[in-house]
């Protein structure tokens, strides 16, 4: 397994995407464990993307999400259903894209660095079993190539699901 990425220091941001990718395949598909692979997602995008969050909610019930691997600051611990845009994403399994986190009504504010966020299911038998919840410290920092590179990753993160 390689432990170290290896990205072009001058490639945009969906070539930092298209290079990145595949090394996280890599990374994770000679493990089996979930956590072990959430976490060195969480890192890996950290480092390579540079945002200022990265990190996992686990579906633990039908209505609860619990704090997984993460980097960054630390941050609240459970999340129902519904609320804030983590628990909106739960809610209706899609992908959400916050360009300003003060104007989304209920956002949980665990950081008041935190201005901008995308959040991206991953399904189990239909069902949301974990989001992706990553902040960014600038205004209208997500667009669609975000979006389109993240939910491939998700995709991922699903086949590896236990
Ligand atoms: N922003 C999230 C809360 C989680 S933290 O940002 C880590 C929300 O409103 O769902």
């Amino acid at each position: 397994m390689a432990e170290q990425l290896t990205l072009d220091p001058h490639a945009d941001k969906n070539g930092r995407y298209e290079e990145l990718i595949p090394q996280i395949e890599a990374l994770i598909s000679s493990e089996d464990d979930l956590i072990a692979n959430l976490a060195n997602i969480a890192a890996a995008l950290k480092q390579s993307m540079d945002f200022f969050w990265v990190g996992f909610y686990l579906a633990r019930t039908p209505d609860m999400l619990v704090l997984g691997p993460f980097q960054g600051p630390i941050a609240c611990t459970r999340i129902p259903k519904g609320r804030g845009v983590c628990g909106t994403v739960f809610e209706r399994g899609e992908t959400l894209v916050v360009a300003d986190v003060d104007a989304f009504p209920g956002h949980i504010a665990c950081s008041s660095d935190s201005k901008s966020e995308i959040v991206l299911p991953a399904f189990k038998d239909g069902q949301v079993a974990l989001i992706l919840d990553i902040d960014s410290d600038k205004l209208n920092d997500f667009d669609e190539v975000d979006q389109r590179q993240l939910e491939r990753l998700m995709r991922m993160v699903e086949a590896r699901l236990p």
